[in-house]
């Protein structure tokens, strides 16, 4: 089971860092697994791993290997929590280089995720000519970056494959009832998977939300669910052995001792996009009511040579939370130089992951010395088994560092302001006035 090790974090914290918290934390607990307390609603995610629906999951898993079968490129259409978990689990498990791997499956490509015109563009050349499949994911229906992406790849897959081609190779994955998505999916006979009402878009990576598009990468799902489901079971018994106690307890001790930053660091770089995934899982659950520690994220080594002056000088706002796996997936040696120009003969015969070990006890103790307190989450492997369990821990931890906070943890009203102003601006019928305001003050 995934480890939190404070020891680099206690000459920060007072003694009773945990103590005192003990009981906000049981209560925090009691709130998560019956659902009772802010945004009890939401917090269908929490036994997920153990209740979810298994007809679903079996069609998930033969959507998948139709994909993979009928289709050279996946383009999976989201945003926010429709778009993060699946991109950082394909990302940490598979490869960022996945597209250009040697492999018996689809291509993935990402739309939606933004309003950039070259960037979809660019995927849209990168699969017209090929074959091609969509999943748009939406719980909404409504969201403007995704619905307009979706147009436009609807309409190539039926210039390309005619109305009814087209309907076999588009999934959507909605609202079991309500939305525009659902109803257009219901009109069209596409094949539909839910997002349950009961899990909001930044807990929803183990729904189809993220497993579709994660299965049509090969990853194997079962280990995935199978290692969410261990981590479910751990930490639904509270005390002090509980990683996601001690690791809520930490951060929210720090932040009361003023670390109001927290920098996820990794030392593999596939985990890129899992620490996207993070940031808008603790950003959108905890940054309200002028609260919140603010999540950032550093890639290790690459960042100590350009994030590493600040981390270790600059302003003492942080504290750092660094995932470790135990082992690589491979090894390499550091070869012998007879010329030794650069001087490391010392290291060869070394392996590199032995130096990166070295490199991560060097940094640790010079950032503890340079005031930046250091939490680690230690996992055995970068396999589907760990990574589910991370998953789990990190919502199970955030839901009770929200509690602890004091805030609800299951809503995200701060993120309406922009879409109402942008509406307006664009002439969304019912928004005149608000246009009007909002031009003059333009
Ligand atoms: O966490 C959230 O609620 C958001 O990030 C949403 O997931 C995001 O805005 C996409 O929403 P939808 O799935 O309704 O298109």
């Amino acid at each position: 089971m995934l480890k939190v090790d404070v020891s680099s974090a206690l000459s920060f914290l007072p003694q009773d860092w945990f103590t005192a918290r003990q009981a906000a934390l049981e209560e925090a607990r009691v709130k998560l697994e019956n659902g009772s307390g802010a945004g009890g609603e939401f917090t269908g995610w929490v036994h997920l791993p153990r209740d979810y629906d298994k007809e679903e999951y079996a069609r998930i898993k033969a959507a998948a290997a139709k994909i993979r079968s009928d289709s050279d490129a996946l383009v999976v259409i989201g945003i926010g929590g429709s778009y993060l978990g699946a991109r950082a689990v394909i990302e940490l498990l598979a490869s960022p280089n996945y597209n250009l791997k040697k492999k018996d499956g689809p291509d993935i490509f990402f739309a939606g995720n933004g309003l950039s015109t070259d960037a979809l563009l660019e995927v849209i050349d990168l699969v017209k000519d090929r074959d091609f499949s969509v999943n748009v994911i939406s719980k909404s229906g409504t969201t403007t970056e995704p619905a307009v992406a979706f147009r436009i790849f609807k309409a190539l897959l039926e210039e390309k494959y005619g109305k009814e081609g087209a309907k076999g190779r588009i999934y959507a994955t909605t609202d079991k009832a309500r939305g525009a998505l659902k109803g257009l999916a219901d009109r069209e006979g596409y094949e539909e998977f839910v997002v349950p009402d009961e899990v909001g878009g930044r807990y929803s990576v183990l729904t189809a939300v993220g497993l579709l598009p994660i299965a049509v990468a090969g990853i194997d799902t079962d280990a995935l669910m199978a290692g969410a489901a261990e981590a479910m079971e751990a930490l639904a018994q509270g005390g002090a052995d509980n990683p996601a106690w001690q690791y809520a307890a930490a951060r929210h001790a720090l932040y009361e001792g003023g670390k109001k930053v927290e920098l996820l660091a990794c030392y593999e770089p596939s985990f890129r996009f899992f620490a996207e995934w993070w940031k808008q899982l603790y950003g959108e659950s905890e940054g309200k009511e002028n609260k919140g520690i603010f999540p950032a994220s550093v890639e290790f080594t690459a960042d100590l040579h350009s994030m590493g002056q600040y981390i270790q000088q600059g302003e003492r706002l942080m504290l750092e939370t660094v995932v470790r796996f135990d082992q690589s997936r491979g090894e390499f040696t550091i070869p012998h130089d007879p010329e030794n120009v650069d001087g490391l003969n010392f290291l060869a015969g070394k392996n590199l992951s032995f130096v990166a070990e070295q490199a991560l006890r060097a940094v640790t103790l010079a950032h503890v010395d340079g005031g930046v307190p250091n939490l680690r989450v230690d996992l055995p492997r970068r396999c589907e088994r760990a990574v589910g369990q991370m998953i789990y821990f990190f919502e199970y931890a955030c839901g009770l560092s929200g509690y602890l906070l004091g805030v609800n943890p299951f809503d995200q009203p701060g993120v309406e302001a922009y879409k109402n102003n942008m509406y307006a601006l664009l002439g969304k019928p019912g928004y005149e006035q608000q246009k009007a305001e909002l031009e003059a003050r333009l």
